[in-house]
């Protein structure tokens, strides 16, 4: 029951602590962004690092015992409690002004996420999700969608950073999804993409070269929505692994196939 209470309360503040980081971001002046390379085609601002050492300020004032894994500030997955924090989920999207990005913030607890939150400030849609206890959106409950065929299935995926270092393995799935599918799209926002498929706008989702801080929070969302994440083996994932297979759970059998057959399987 203590523990229950305990949860409900780290629940609110995580969800509170998106909201707030999102006024943030969406009010940073455009000007002072300093965009600058991490990567050929990986960009961070200013603005990324504002708003996690702001998430950082508030959680050690409010839980000065817990961990925190960042994106911009590093730290360890493995504490007895972690929040792990992706404090903006597509960057570049938000650089150039495209309206799909968000503030993803985990709570894993015995190496699993036991609530996530996730706010767009573009749509004011804040998507939330406790261990057991299902997911919302602006407090109306999430379910997959119904799709069973994978050839009407509508998709979504992301490429990596390192894309251009092994571009052939990224975009196989990807020509073969295209084919296979009703449609696949690349919005830029794994956060997003995950929530999407737990609220039924999409079918599936795949992508190779992720962290924790962009599926710890929004894969407990595609669960709780009554959904399937794997591996490419169809066995259980967990937020340390780098390739996940999100889905209704009717498709994803075929959705796997077709990944795997595509590059000859195994993981990445
Ligand atoms: C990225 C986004 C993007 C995905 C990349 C991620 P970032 O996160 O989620 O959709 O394709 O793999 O790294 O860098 O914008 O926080
Ligand atoms: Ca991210
Ligand atoms: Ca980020």
């Amino acid at each position: 029951m203590m523990l229950m209470e305990n949860l409900r309360a780290e629940y609110y503040l995580a969800c509170e602590l998106t909201l707030a980081t999102g006024r943030l971001l969406t009010e940073f002046r455009r000007d002072k962004l300093n965009i600058k390379h991490k990567g050929e085609i990986n960009l961070v601002t200013a603005a990324d690092r504002a708003a996690e050492d702001y998430l950082r300020e508030r959680l050690g004032a409010e839980r000065p015992g817990d961990s925190i894994l960042g994106e911009e500030g590093g730290g360890d997955i493995s504490g007895e409690r972690v929040w792990v924090v992706d404090p903006l989920d597509g960057t570049t999207n938000y650089a150039h002004g495209y309206p799909a990005w968000c503030v993803s913030i985990a709570v894993m607890s015995g190496g699993r996420s036991v609530l996530g939150a996730v706010y767009d400030p573009s749509h004011d849609e804040l998507f939330s999700a406790q261990s057991g206890r299902g997911a919302w959106l602006n407090g109306r409950q999430l379910t997959v969608s119904r799709q069973v065929a994978l050839d009407q299935a509508f998709i979504t995926t992301g490429f990596p950073y390192d894309l251009r270092e092994h571009p052939d393995e990224v975009l196989a799935p990807f020509n073969a999804m295209v084919k296979s599918t009703l449609g696949v799209r690349r919005p830029g926002s794994a956060a997003l993409d995950l929530c999407y498929v737990a609220a039924g706008r999409f079918d599936g989702f795949w992508e190779f070269g992720l962290f924790p801080w962009d599926t710890a929070a929004a894969a407990l969302m595609v669960t709780e929505a009554g959904g399937r994440i794997t591996n490419r083996e169809g066995d259980d994932w967990h937020p340390k692994q780098k390739f996940i297979a999100a889905s209704n759970g009717l498709i994803h059998d075929d959705f796997l196939r077709i990944i795997n057959s595509s590059t000859g399987g195994g993981e990445k």
